[in-house]
């Protein structure tokens, strides 16, 4: 496909624009809308080779990817992973835990480090919020934020806006957006890097954002990202096609902000019942790790045609695929940011 010949319903631009005019992906909040439909097209095609038996391809050959993950990670770090392997890039993790972090080296230095060593694309997880963009402005290649602090998972929002497409699509909903549809986020929203992605993202797509929270957990100011804020769980649910529920974010927590997980889980976590109260035939999603029994019973994390769950980790790997293979464009000598 030619990337300058992109309509906006289809993610596709007119001719003469570049398709991806960005070095990095660091945050959702950098892009508009129809990036954001650009990324999830070309990762229908790695949806696709992802379900064949062969799973390769030789695209990202002779490229290097490093995964710098200094935060615990599960889903995205083996998404990373296969997807650069599935593309066909040498592909390394360092692990903060067991690396020269541990002895006092800074962020900084090992962001040096890491593009001495002639990195291609450089995959970032870090604990403080903007430390992806920090280490963007010191190396010479694409970095892609795989989280920071309680800014943003920018390929985490991606993957869910590409689940949800999926799914609607089964249902017959051809839809290239979101546009009328009333998601509700609840759960930890003050310290999550998700919800703030998924906000601008699903909002960007024309859906109706609710987020839900006790007080404490609802970042002062929210409604200027354009959603509509809720403390009932009850009252938010009512008409909800979508329903993404977010762990507690414990180790971003100093202090207790809810009384108890068990008087959390009467409020705010999401059971059968209370699933009940949405919109016929509504969605479940979940980024995980899910915390069952807390913020959502297995009842519903495993309903059959209603939860998403699993499908967001496999949609995880195509847009990884789609991610790191139009941000090395340019080191492939194709047309890229820079074009
Ligand atoms: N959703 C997510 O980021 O999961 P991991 O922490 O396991 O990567």
């Amino acid at each position: 496909m030619d990337a300058r010949d992109h309509s906006p319903a289809t993610g596709r631009f007119p001719a003469g624009r570049l398709a991806f005019p960005h070095r990095d992906l660091t945050a959702i909040g950098q892009l508009q809308r129809h990036e954001i439909l650009y990324l999830l097209h070309e990762a229908d095609q790695w949806v696709a080779l992802n379900r064949q038996s062969a799973k390769h391809t030789d695209l990202l050959s002779g490229l290097t990817i490093i995964n710098a993950f200094f935060e615990n990670s599960t889903r995205t770090l083996l998404s990373f992973e296969i997807a650069g392997k599935r593309l066909g890039a040498d592909v390394v993790n360092m692990h903060a835990a067991t690396s020269s972090v541990k002895k006092g080296e800074t962020l900084i230095d090992t962001a040096i480090t890491l593009n001495a060593m002639r990195a291609d694309a450089i995959v970032i997880r870090h604990g403080s919020s903007g430390a992806t963009g920090l280490i963007a402005d010191k190396v010479d290649c694409p970095v892609l934020n795989a989280g920071d602090g309680s800014h943003e998972h920018p390929t985490q929002a991606l993957l869910d806006a590409l689940t949800l497409r999926h799914a609607l699509r089964e249902r017959g909903d051809g839809a290239e957006d979101f546009t009328g549809l009333t998601i509700v986020i609840c759960g930890d929203i003050l310290h999550s890097r998700v919800a703030r992605s998924n906000i601008l993202c699903l909002t960007a797509m024309g859906a109706n954002v609710r987020v839900c929270a006790p007080p404490a957990l609802m970042p002062v100011g929210i409604e200027a990202m354009g959603v509509e804020v809720f403390h009932h769980f009850d009252a938010a649910l009512e008409g909800a096609e979508v329903v993404m529920m977010l762990r507690l974010q414990s180790e971003r927590m100093s202090g207790q902000f809810v009384p108890s997980a068990r008087e959390y889980r009467r409020l705010y976590g999401l059971t059968a019942a209370r699933l009940a109260r949405a919109a016929p035939g509504a969605l479940v999603m979940h980024p995980g790790p899910m915390n069952r029994g807390v913020e959502i019973d297995s009842e519903v994390a495993d309903m059959a045609g209603r939860s998403l769950i699993t499908r967001q980790v496999e949609m995880g790997v195509a847009i990884r695929m789609a991610c790191l293979d139009i941000l090395t464009r340019e080191a492939r000598g194709l047309e890229g940011w820079r074009a």
